[in-house]
């Protein structure tokens, strides 16, 4: 392992460092209550379970828990699952019942602590569980506590290739690969499948969506064996593995002269390498496909649709239990910027919808939260809810391709949480139908459902790059467990678990993060238009970056006005992608909230708002205020100088440096752009270019 990954520095233990608790009095009582960590499990998730509380308990209150294999006197905890332990029967059994899978029961009884489960990776989540109340001094001598996850599939996609880059990577290179071969340190993915472990994370897919060469060839024999090995670390960790492929792979591999879906030999193909994959993982979860999509290859070439591509390889897994998360995100990424009848925002529902039912019961669409590309605001993808007969998980990215690429500050809970929360009116006015129902499966009453987020994580010794980002993917999986914990409750459990309980670090920390989306999107794209980033790499301001190009993503300013007509009435239509409620307060003018206002429609710049002030002003405004906030997102952190550990420190006080600084080149040349464009002057005299 490198110098810079070294296990003993704090930013990479992250939020499971178990940070020793002040209060010696507590720490005194603590110790004495769990003296004892016991379980009869032989099973090696439940042993790293056993593990984790010894070490968490052991760090936390300065203890020294003892692992047993037996009965347990007293004074401990007891874990495992329900089938192999009468006594963790009798503490929580009329509570297995109602347990989901992956569910948990913490209970006292006496002086024992229990946790039960009816599988392994429920006993792991448990003890992970109470790791979390423990560190949050709430775990009180009478917990009774039953918890079982939302969503089925809570899954997390590393954009890694095999030359050891990541796609969209903001931490330094893969943890998995290097210089076109697998190469990892045990110890570093074990860390990894701990982290993901201990906020619920279940399924991992280990290569990126765009499947190179090399990859290509990961199905087969060449690979498996390290893949496997791979496979092996996570499976302790409770966590199922996965890989990207490739729809072309019978060509490119197999030598075959198709990889039409409906091909016999094509689909004897895959049959044989599912064959394969399963002989050496077992429990293998299955393949994750980006087809016809930016120039991936895919049923199209064949003139078939999705389902047949899905439904081929879905055949070929059936057999195992193993299943097909095949993305949503399919557009046409050659349109010529003259063409204004293509709406990209309408390509993933117009696509799919069709298909309603025609996806085998072990095919899962995967969907982009909103219908462009993780821009800071969109809104909610109308294919999210719309097809009742087909399987659908929420794809997120955790990773800030599109919101400060780990150099901002950009905790992004918030905006995930109005997503989950959005109602779609999928079931009518008559019963609610949110999003989160809609991806946990309970609306459509479908068989999966769940979550997958794109990794923001890298050989970094601190993981994400900017150690305040770890609160993302720390908030991802705690949303992906719980879609109903409020952004505030989890950033405070992430910042008492990563930094302690000082109260100036919680309330500065906690205001921080969640502030940050706010000042993020204040200076950069207004009203939901998003896209003005320099293209390719995505990061800082191009106004005009995207406009005259093709992959569909315009603003269209001009000397009067700006943002994109998707009424029915006077644009491309796609309002109506949505269902009855939503579609009429898009499709209207003065109904449409303002944070949305550019996406849905073309107004000018005199246009007043709902908050009062004109478009204009709200862009001067907003980009003048968004850049203050951002100086003093730093000021506020410098006042925990001596509160936290120096290199965490010196790490967020250089990138919140860095972002205030861009955030003024942010604010400057937006302004600036419509300053130029429109010829109004800022109401407030402030300095524009
Ligand atoms: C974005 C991103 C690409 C990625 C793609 C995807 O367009 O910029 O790097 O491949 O999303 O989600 O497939």
């Amino acid at each position: 392992m490198d110098q810079k990954s070294s296990k003993d520095r704090f930013v990479y233990k992250a939020w499971i460092g178990y940070q020793a608790i002040g209060d010696a009095a507590l720490r005194k009582r603590e110790a004495e209550r769990f003296r004892w960590i016991a379980s009869s499990d032989n099973d090696e998730t439940v042993r790293a379970a056993v593990s984790e509380l010894v070490t968490g308990i052991g760090s936390m209150f300065g203890a020294d828990p003892q692992a047993e294999k037996h009965g347990l006197a007293e004074n401990g905890i007891i874990l495992g699952t329900f089938q192999q332990n009468d006594r963790l029967r009798e503490i929580c059994g009329d509570a297995a019942i109602r347990l989901g899978a992956d569910g948990f029961v913490i209970r006292t009884s006496g002086a024992v602590t229990a946790i039960g489960a009816h599988t392994a990776a429920g006993v792991l989540y448990g003890a992970f569980h109470l790791l979390r109340l423990l560190a949050h001094g709430r775990a009180s001598t009478d917990l009774d506590v039953i918890e079982s996850p939302a969503n089925g599939l809570r899954m997390i996609n590393q954009w890694d290739n095999i030359d050891g880059s990541i796609e969209r990577g903001y931490a330094g290179q893969s943890i998995f690969y290097r210089e076109n071969a697998i190469s990892f340190s045990l110890e570093r993915i074990r860390d990894y499948a701990r982290l993901l472990a201990s906020v619920g994370l279940n399924a991992i897919s280990i290569n990126n969506v765009n499947v190179h060469k090399l990859e290509s060839r990961f199905v087969t024999k060449e690979y498996l064996p390290q893949i496997a090995e791979l496979a092996s670390i996570f499976r302790v960790y409770g966590i199922k593995l996965f890989l990207s492929i490739n729809f072309a792979s019978p060509i490119e591999v197999g030598g075959l002269q198709t990889a039409d879906p409906l091909d016999p030999e094509v689909r004897g193909w895959w049959r044989e390498r599912a064959a394969e994959i399963y002989e050496s993982i077992p429990d293998f979860g299955g393949f994750l496909v980006k087809a016809d999509s930016e120039n991936r290859p895919g049923p199209f070439t064949y003139d078939r649709n999705h389902a047949d591509g899905a439904n081929m390889l879905a055949e070929a897994l059936e057999l195992y239990g193993g299943v097909i998360i095949w993305r949503c995100f399919v557009y046409n990424c050659k349109q010529d910027w003259r063409d204004r009848s293509t709406d990209r925002a309408r390509a993933a529902y117009d696509h799919f919808m069709p298909l309603d039912g025609a996806f085998k019961d072990n095919v899962i669409l995967q969907i982009k939260n909103g219908p462009m590309d993780f821009q800071v605001r969109e809104p909610v993808s109308p294919l999210l809810g719309a097809m009742k007969r087909t399987n659908q998980i929420i794809e997120l990215q955790i990773s800030q391709e599109y919101t400060g690429q780990q150099r901002h500050l950009c905790y992004l809970v918030p905006q995930w949480k109005s997503v989950l929360d959005f109602e779609t009116f999928a079931k009518g006015q008559g019963e609610a139908s949110p999003v989160r129902r809609i991806v946990d499966g309970s609306a459509y009453g479908r068989p999966y459902g769940g979550f997958a987020a794109v990794s923001n994580i890298g050989d970094d010794a601190n993981w994400t790059g900017h150690p305040l980002a770890q609160a993302n993917l720390y908030g991802y999986g705690r949303l992906a467990w719980n879609p109903q914990l409020s952004s505030e409750e989890i950033a405070e459990e992430w910042v008492m678990q990563t930094l302690g309980s000082d109260e100036a670090v919680v309330s500065n920390v906690c205001g921080m993060l969640m502030e940050s989306l706010d000042i993020y999107e204040s200076y950069t794209a207004p009203l939901g238009v998003g896209w003005m980033v320099s293209p390719n790499h995505h990061y800082g301001p191009s106004v005009d970056g995207y406009e005259y190009d093709k992959w569909g993503t315009y603003h269209f300013a001009d000397r009067y006005g700006i943002g994109v007509d998707r009424t029915v009435k006077s644009g491309t239509g796609y309002t109506s992608q949505y269902f009855g409620g939503n579609a009429e307060v898009y499709e209207s003018l003065d109904r449409c909230p303002d944070e949305l206002l550019l996406f849905f429609h073309h107004v000018p710049y005199t246009h007043v708002l709902k908050s009062g002030n004109s478009v204009i002003q709200h862009i001067y405004n907003t980009h003048f205020e968004g850049a203050d906030r951002a100086e003093k997102q730093a000021a506020a952190w410098r006042l925990l100088r001596n509160l936290v550990d120096e290199e965490m420190y010196a790490q967020v006080e250089a990138r919140l440096l860095e972002q205030a600084e861009h955030a003024k080149e942010w604010r400057d040349t937006i302004n600036t752009y419509f300053y130029r464009k429109s010829g109004i002057a800022d109401e407030l005299g402030r300095t524009i270019y």
